[in-house]
């Protein structure tokens, strides 16, 4: 059953403090609760009956009303409920709970993994460990009490700070934590394991002393030095940027292995999946090191956008989410280079979060009801919710945002809010009206721009037409004009940006307020016929219709002054030319022997003044998935084809040019995950893997040497994957090596999984059937499967078989999954739901392993997107 957004009622109860003492064992955990409880004055059910959350895993032993335990006729509990239809006004509540941590595959809840117990509660996993108010509005302060065995778990953690501790009668040894701040459940956590640490301290711009720890286990500590460093630097830039301070005496953060997503940012407490948050130069690859840093950064700046002003009901989650994208971009966009920074999120968006705002999982930012929350946890909530508070703050600039973020914290400080509140801080605190803008919050769908232009020679005026068009989405037939802010400038004969008057004013940039269905915008004083930029630093997250030709595509490319165009123009041609060769390929034709991008890469790679970065970013061409997106009709065989001939043109022509880059741009230093290293091997393994394309044998043996001496992850594994995908010689012999010398080190073998699956060869299915019955893989930890299932998803002819074999055989694995892991098996799913949109052979046979799951017995996570996909 679906919850709607339009039924929200404030909680008949509230909760002023939660005391827990969990009594940990490996067979059975009891879990006590006493809940001080009273009636909200705001709701108006003065007699309603208290509804207690929980889950079907929670078995209840007990349940007392101050000192009375209730007789069974009392309460009521069904299979997620716990009903006491008579209760005080005020009261205290015990409950005592039996849950069963090690048979917990849900990974939501309390959990194993390895040797430590841990929590994820985020969104409902808290009625997975008790019976609970589990919604964010319900904000209560947390004293926990932890008794364990201490020679299994030494390491005893949870919110707040630690109060107590001490031996109980039986031996064991008890640890109290208090966290003076109020909070719902869902940032509750609790970590108990034989851990090791990594001390150190930070001092706020007030200058009191927080300790910071970070735990793993004994063989990955010598792995968080970076995450510490990006974690003090965090703490730093939340100071000078939004004058956020940290607020208790401790910060902590533990890694561990098995969790469905990346981190969580429980007050004082982060739990991280292990990829993001170890790291080390011979195992992390460059880009490895760069998602430890954002996602540190991310889960420190929740502690402000997040936990001390949190969000009202589980609609509102883009409050948080996209605010907090939003600041960890900005982090890295400041720490690296906010170019490449900006090219990098935006390509994601277009590619990943574009597919989701065209399929039949589509929503709004905020969306209007939900099956399963987790279902949720969306790139549309992310990233377009980042884009839709970078647009604020694109409309305020950065004075004027900051005076809104800060109104923002100060009024709500201690509550939970919705995205509304958000807006109204911005507006208020600037004197600005944003009412059009918010329907960014409630319209799914990417919007189309649509853009034509003309130019007066005689009166020097320069014309631009604008049109919108949203694309319908499910339940929302038709839609509204949107307020959208597009950043654009006027390029010169020259490569000179143009000058222009518009409000009366000379510019040569300027934010067109694109607000209609249909609009025209006037340039004055423009002395000759420009080439628009439009859409500079991609302004707003939509499609760009204009028709640039080939040689104004070549023009912005090198003359554009927004870098951010620059690489946007250099995509656009890249498109053009695949998708041109893409429709040669489907209607059986020789594909094309030109390509502007020859040229246009030569010049690129002449001009020793540019970001190697850049050009990295340039060189590599638009992804399978970007091209699959940009297509009416999906055929992944042609899209296939289509870059693999380009790839061979380029690397062809160019050959010597790789070889000189690539030989140019040996970083010599010790390894440093820096901006500037990062960069120059980004353009060296992009030049190689041309280089080693174009079949020259000075190229291969380049590669299989930097492959035996690198001396970190990502020219090693750089030089693999270039090995393997060009089906060199000395792929087998080199894949086992790689094996052999990471085999212990389980992240190094998740990346070796997800190559071996992702690599085409005969029988692929039955590779991947191999390394799922491999010792190193195992199925109850996400990462290894979404390795391997990701692996798949990359290897073409083996996903997107004719006869069904690839999407039967991930249908068997989300059945299998289903009961396991629902939030597992739910994100499984993603590839078939875009069924409709592939070419009608592998359209049915998609469709036909939907319907096959869909005739199972299935979690809400999987119903949800399955169903919707069918509908
Ligand atoms: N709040 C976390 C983050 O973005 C994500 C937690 C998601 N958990 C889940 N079960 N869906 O940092
Ligand atoms: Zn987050």
């Amino acid at each position: 059953a679906a919850v709607f957004l339009k039924d929200y009622k404030v909680p008949d109860f509230l909760i002023d403090k939660t005391e827990l003492t969990f009594d940990l064992d490996e067979t059975q955990t009891v879990v006590t609760s006493r809940l001080h409880i009273r009636r909200n004055p705001e709701s108006d059910a003065a007699t309603a009956p208290l509804i207690l959350d929980g889950g079907e895993d929670v078995k209840l032993i007990g349940v007392a009303i101050d000192k009375y335990e209730l007789p069974k006729e009392e309460y009521n509990v069904s299979n997620d409920k716990l009903v006491i239809t008579a209760t005080p006004d005020a009261f205290i509540l015990t409950c005592e709970t039996l849950i069963e941590p090690q048979n917990n595959t849900r990974l939501e809840g309390l959990y194993r993994s390895s040797s430590m117990f841990c929590t994820q509660c985020e969104a409902e996993g808290f009625r997975h460990i008790t019976y609970y108010l589990d919604r964010p509005d319900v904000m209560s302060v947390f004293t926990t009490t932890i008794i364990a065995d201490e020679s299994r778990y030494p390491v005893m953690l949870s919110n707040g700070n630690e109060i107590e501790r001490g031996k109980t009668e039986d031996g064991k040894t008890f640890v109290t934590w208090h966290d003076p701040f109020k909070k719902p459940a869902y940032l509750f956590a609790l970590v108990a394991g034989d851990l090791e640490v990594l001390n150190d301290t930070f001092t706020t711009m007030s200058g009191r002393d927080v300790a910071l720890k970070i735990f793993t286990e004994k063989h990955n500590i010598d792995k968080v030095d970076f995450a510490m460093d990006s974690l003090k630097r965090s703490m730093k830039w939340d100071e000078e940027v939004y004058g956020r301070e940290y607020d208790l005496d401790i910060f902590m953060i533990v890694a561990v292995d098995d969790f469905n997503m990346g981190a969580m940012e429980n007050k004082g407490l982060n739990i991280f999946n292990s990829s993001c948050l170890l790291a080390s130069p011979e195992t992390t690859t460059d880009d490895a090191y760069l998602r430890v840093e954002a996602v540190v950064a991310h889960e420190y700046f929740h502690n402000w956008s997040g936990n001390r002003v949190t969000c009202r009901d589980w609609f509102q989650l883009s409050l948080k989410e996209g605010f907090t994208v939003f600041r960890d971009q900005s982090f890295s966009a400041d720490t690296h280079s906010d170019v490449v920074k900006r090219v990098e999120d935006v390509s994601f968006l277009k590619t990943a979060q574009f597919a989701e705002d065209a399929g039949p999982m589509a929503h709004p930012i905020r969306p209007a009801s939900f099956i399963e929350i987790s279902n949720f946890y969306t790139l549309t909530i992310y990233e377009k919710g980042a884009e839709v508070v970078r647009m604020i703050h694109t409309l305020l600039g950065a004075d004027g945002f900051r005076k809104g973020s800060d109104l923002y914290f100060e009024r709500h400080d201690g509550q939970a809010v919705t995205c509304d509140d958000f807006v109204s801080a911005m507006e208020d605190a600037n004197g600005v009206d944003l009412t059009q803008f918010k329907r960014w919050y409630s319209q799914a769908g990417t919007p189309i721009l649509n853009v034509t232009d003309s130019y007066n020679e005689t009166t020097q005026t320069y014309t631009l037409n604008v049109s919108q068009m949203t694309p319908p989405t499910p339940n929302q037939p038709t839609k509204l004009a949107l307020h959208i802010p597009v950043r654009a400038g006027l390029i010169g004969p020259d490569n000179q940006p143009l000058s222009f008057t518009v409000d009366g004013k000379e510019q040569t940039e300027v934010v067109l307020h694109v607000n209609q269905a249909e609009q025209t915008f006037i340039f004055e004083n423009v002395a000759s016929r420009p080439v628009p930029s439009l859409l500079r630093g991609f302004s707003a997250p939509v499609k760009l219709d204009y028709g640039y030709t080939t040689d104004q595509l070549l023009q912005l490319m090198s003359g554009d002054v927004d870098g951010f165009n620059r690489w946007s123009a250099s995509q656009q041609l890249a498109v053009n030319e695949l998708l041109n060769c893409v429709q040669q390929y489907q209607a059986g034709k020789d594909l094309t022997e030109e390509s502007s991008l020859v040229s246009g890469f030569e010049s690129l790679l002449a001009d020793s003044t540019l970001d190697s970065a850049m050009v990295a970013l340039i060189l590599s061409l638009p992804s399978q998935a970007y091209l699959s997106e940009l297509s009416g009709v999906i055929d992944p065989h042609a899209i296939k084809a289509a870059r693999k001939h380009l790839r061979l043109l380029i690397a062809s022509s160019l050959e010597k040019e790789f070889k000189k880059i690539y030989e140019a741009n040996t970083v010599t230093d010790a390894y440093q995950a820096s901006a500037g290293q990062i960069a120059k091997r980004s353009l060296k393994n992009a030049a190689l893997s041309y280089w080693v394309a174009s079949g020259n044998d000075e190229a291969k043996s380049a590669v299989v040497r930097q492959y035996r001496n690198a001396d970190n992850m990502t020219d090693q594994f750089s030089a693999l994957s270039i090995i393997v995908n060009n089906q060199l010689a000395e792929a087998d012999d080199l894949m086992s090596a790689f094996f052999e010398q990471w085999k212990h080190e389980s992240l190094v073998v998740n990346k070796w999984l997800m190559l071996s699956a992702s690599r085409e060869q005969e029988n692929g299915l039955v590779q991947i059937k191999e390394l799922m019955e491999h010792p190193y893989f195992d199925i109850k930890n996400p990462n290894k499967l979404r390795a391997v299932i990701g692996g798949l998803g990359q290897n073409v002819e083996t996903f997107h078989n004719l006869d069904g074999s690839g999407y039967a055989f991930l249908a068997d694995q989300i059945i299998l999954m289903n009961k396991r892991n629902p939030q597992i098996a739910s994100r499984l799913c993603t590839p078939l739901t875009r069924w409709k949109r592939m070419e009608s052979r592998l359209s049915e046979k998609m469709k036909s392993q939907l319907e096959r799951i869909a005739s199972q017995d299935l979690s809400k996570d999987v119903y949800e997107v399955v169903s919707k996909s069918l509908a």
